[in-house]
């Protein structure tokens, strides 16, 4: 299937199904993505056509539901990728000896999902002692509004895939930051306190302001070029003078928008708005 979807007109009509009546915007993402998930759910119900599966569709809200479902990709963690945290505990520091000590520092973590990268933020923050966390002001973001009731939420369960207190080990004493009550862990207070979460979409929407860090991993594999670009242009937007952006590590910035970000740390993925930025 995956090597034949691009230009067949069966996985077009079912896009085009699924992004009028099921309201997923399949024209964001990349078709490839796509066929994977879609591909999964057809071998599952044991549909081999592409226009069988849109029958299906039609009749079953079940399966619209679990369709919706494995196209949105949220998965996450607390530290994913522990060096990247090193390094932004680095950028924290350089931010924290600019301006005055009473000017706030301005985080954006886009396309948050369940909040756990916003508050690995706020714990590296605290956890810093050449960081003042009362200065941090942290901004999570993400599309999906079920998701965002679980950042608020800030309560995580641990399960055989989801291992949290080995996703917490890069910090350290987390004993400090999140209370455990067996499979169940709760973020405190003081580190909630410190982010506020809303809907945004990121390829549509401005952004919520300017930032110092904008922190935007892991969507970019999911969507076309258009909708990189547009986002790309987004965050750059969103960019104080000399601000840091970072997004994952398998991914790359589109060469159109490439003069506005000089690589700080190539291979991690952080980058500081050039001076070409600076002057548009
Ligand atoms: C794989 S998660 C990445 C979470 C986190 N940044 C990380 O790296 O662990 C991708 C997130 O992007 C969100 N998303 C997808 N399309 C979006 C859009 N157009 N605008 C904002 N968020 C979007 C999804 O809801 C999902 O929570």
């Amino acid at each position: 299937m995956s090597s034949s979807s691009a230009g067949d007109a069966d996985f077009e009509r079912l896009l085009e199904y699924i992004e009028d009546s099921l309201r997923f915007q399949t024209s964001s993402y990349n078709d490839a993505y796509l066929d994977r998930r879609i591909s999964a759910r057809m071998r599952r119900r044991r549909v081999d056509e592409y226009d069988e599966y849109q029958n299906l569709l039609r009749t079953e809200d079940d399966e619209q539901a679990a369709l919706l479902d494995a196209l949105s990709v949220n998965v996450t963690s607390f530290f994913r990728n522990p060096k990247v945290w090193d390094a932004l505990r680095d950028v924290l520091r350089d931010l924290s000896s600019r301006g005055s000590r009473h000017d706030p520092i301005k985080v954006w973590s886009a396309a948050c999902s369940d909040g756990r990268e916003a508050y690995s933020l706020a714990m590296l923050a605290h956890d810093d002692d050449h960081v003042d966390e009362r200065r941090i002001e942290i901004v999570g973001t993400d599309i999906k509004r079920e998701i965002l009731r679980a950042a608020r939420n800030g309560e995580y369960r641990a399960s055989e895939t989801n291992d949290i207190a080995e996703q917490l080990d890069p910090i350290g004493r987390w004993d400090r930051y999140v209370d455990r009550d067996g499979d169940i862990f709760r973020v405190k207070d003081k580190i909630t306190d410190m982010v506020r979460f809303s809907r945004r979409d990121l390829i549509r929407e401005d952004p919520p302001g300017t930032f110092d860090l904008v922190v935007c991993r892991n969507l970019f594999i999911y969507i076309n070029a258009e909708s990189k670009r547009a986002v790309f242009e987004t965050l750059g937007s969103a960019l104080k003078p000399n601000g840091y952006l970072t997004i994952g590590m398998t991914e790359t910035i589109p060469p159109r928008v490439r003069t506005q970000f000089d690589p700080v740390e190539k291979r991690l993925r952080i980058y500081r708005a050039s001076d070409a930025a600076a002057q548009r």
